[in-house]
């Protein structure tokens, strides 16, 4: 089996380092503080806290996990913080009578299958739900909290919240999390700019309601070691310099780090015995014609601002709104710039770390590299 795994969140042997990161957030939120995590995409975040859930849990915690990606309305949010925070109760009943107290419109249902496990349901009496309802809904985790334990509520995606505007669910949801004693909050998401600015935009609801963390690539001497011991559990050798590169050539992103070693190492199974420049560089080939289609349809959809500055991009990401850089890629003015970089970075097709931004996938780079004349 290949021993690199990618696209899914990793656990177990698939995962290394990030132990600092994990010890931090493990302390700030079992501190009774919240936080907000900040990478751009595939870097590992949902990963990450796959991770903290796992040390706080053995910590005796209880860790509600919510994705708000396939969230489209508040009903549907019910839905799914209902059944997020159902999965972590181990008192069915409690959960049953302490709803009907709590939620006025929401009727829990106990039944049993027919092995007599017991099963947990809602009956939502209103088709809308009403801000009251909501409200209520989210004042459950404080009041199904257990004396002596915290409850950590984790929203991954939290960006997609701002879908949601109905009632300000943002600020109500902020004033809850500001009353709640026993329960902290763990955001993320992989859109770092628009978590940015709900974390740190004075008019945001979110304003300084959370301590920031931003992690970054992984440790290169770590991704060798890790390279160079799972290449060698199948009697192929990677030598240092030539894992580095592997890294260079994956854009230093997790994810794609372990899509170039998966395929790699699909190369060579068969065959060969010691990795060479040319079977990486043929390895990235491979790729990017694997997704040349899709790559192509991509670029064809950007409007020609949009694909000028994709081209500027292959060459560097630094000072792209200055008057330097405009001129040198024969820019339209940097308000233009602006614009393409937000419609850019909507779509995921750019991402910034500190104050450069570059394109998000390394092999739609490479793509662009050759056919973006
Ligand atoms: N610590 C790690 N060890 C090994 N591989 C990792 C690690 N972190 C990330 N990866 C690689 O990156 C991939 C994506 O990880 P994950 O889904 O956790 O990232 P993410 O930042 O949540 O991504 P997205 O932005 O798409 O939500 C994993 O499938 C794995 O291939
Ligand atoms: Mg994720």
């Amino acid at each position: 089996m290949n021993p690199f795994s990618y696209g899914t969140v990793v656990r177990g042997d698939y995962f290394y380092d990030r132990k600092e990161e994990c010890d931090r957030i493990v302390a700030t939120l079992s501190n009774g503080n919240n936080m907000v995590l900040f990478a751009p995409r595939r870097y590992g975040k949902t990963s990450l806290v796959f991770r903290v859930i796992e040390q706080l849990e053995e910590m005796g915690h209880t860790c509600v996990y919510m994705d708000f990606l396939p969230v489209y309305s508040i009903e549907s949010f019910v839905g799914f913080y209902l059944h997020a925070i159902e999965k972590k109760q181990n008192n069915l009943k409690r959960l049953v009578q302490i709803i009907t107290n709590v939620v006025k419109n929401i009727r829990p249902k106990l039944s049993f299958d027919s092995n007599g496990n017991p099963e947990f349901g809602i009956d939502l009496t209103e088709s809308i739900v009403s801000v009251q309802t909501l409200s209520e809904v989210l004042d459950l985790p404080e009041k199904l909290a257990q004396p002596g334990k915290k409850t950590i509520i984790i929203f991954d995606e939290f960006q997609e919240i701002t879908k949601l505007n109905k009632y300000g669910f943002e600020s109500l949801l902020r004033s809850k999390i500001q009353k709640q004693e026993h329960v902290n909050y763990l955001f993320l998401g992989s859109r770092t700019h628009l978590l940015n600015d709900m974390f740190n935009n004075k008019n945001r609801a979110f304003y300084n309601s959370a301590s920031h963390m931003q992690i970054g690539p992984l440790p290169h001497d770590e991704t060798i070691v890790f390279l160079q011991e799972k290449f060698g559990l199948s009697g192929i050798d990677i030598g240092t310099q030539l894992a580095l590169y592997l890294i260079e050539q994956s854009g230093d992103i997790p994810y794609y780090i372990q899509l170039l070693a998966a395929e790699v190492w699909q190369y060579m199974i068969t065959s060969q015995a010691l990795v060479t420049k040319e079977i990486i560089d043929a390895c990235v080939k491979r790729i990017v014609e694997l997704k040349q289609d899709y790559y192509f349809e991509l670029y064809d959809h950007q409007s020609v601002m949009q694909k000028q500055l994709l081209k500027a991009l292959i060459q560097g990401g630094d000072n792209i709104f200055s008057a330097n850089y405009t001129k040198r890629y024969r820019l339209s003015a940097a308000s233009t710039t602006q614009k393409s970089v937000l419609v850019l970075m909507d779509s995921g097709i750019i991402d910034k770390t500190d104050n450069c931004y570059f394109i998000s996938d390394p092999f739609f780079k490479r793509f662009l590299q050759n056919y973006a004349l």
